[in-house]
């Protein structure tokens, strides 16, 4: 399962969206928002990225404006590996390098056909591991220091 999640800012591009992962069989959660009236974008992507973490979704897409507020809040949540991509490299090398659990896109920024590919990209492109993996748990090891205070 696909947790996606939006601000009013990429509202609209949200629904997009969730019209072509369901055209693709994916089942997706949806966190809201479910209107374009104004909204925090930290409260959706917490939401969103405790699912991620939780491991009750697989992975995440999170929209807003730029896609910066949004990935900068999800990636508070311990475990989570939010990447905003502008293009199809971006998202492959998330995967592929970074083991992006969540995927963050600007509706300002990224129109909806653009959006797809790289949704569609970033679904299919799967963690190299190796070095990648050791670099990962470095990332893991910062995270654990500030959250605990003991590493
Ligand atoms: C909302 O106006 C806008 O600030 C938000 O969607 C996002 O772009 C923040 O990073």
């Amino acid at each position: 399962m696909i947790a996606i999640g939006s601000d009013h800012g990429g509202f609209e591009l949200k629904q997009k969206i969730i019209e072509h992962l369901r055209d693709r069989g994916i089942e997706v959660r949806d966190f809201g928002v479910f209107n374009t009236d104004r909204a925090d974008y930290p409260d959706v992507a917490l939401e969103a990225a405790v699912s991620v973490s939780s491991g009750e979704s697989e992975k995440g897409i999170l929209i807003c404006g730029t896609g910066i507020g949004i990935s900068i809040a999800a990636n508070k949540v311990p475990g989570i590996r939010a990447a905003l991509c502008c293009d199809c490299y971006m998202a492959r090398m998330s995967r592929e390098h970074n083991n992006a659990n969540i995927l963050a896109l600007g509706e300002r920024v990224t129109g909806a056909g653009l959006a797809f590919d790289i949704i569609d990209t970033w679904l299919a492109a799967a963690f190299k591991g190796g070095r990648h993996k050791a670099r990962i748990d470095k990332i893991s090891n910062i995270e654990k220091h500030f959250v605990s205070g003991t590493e």
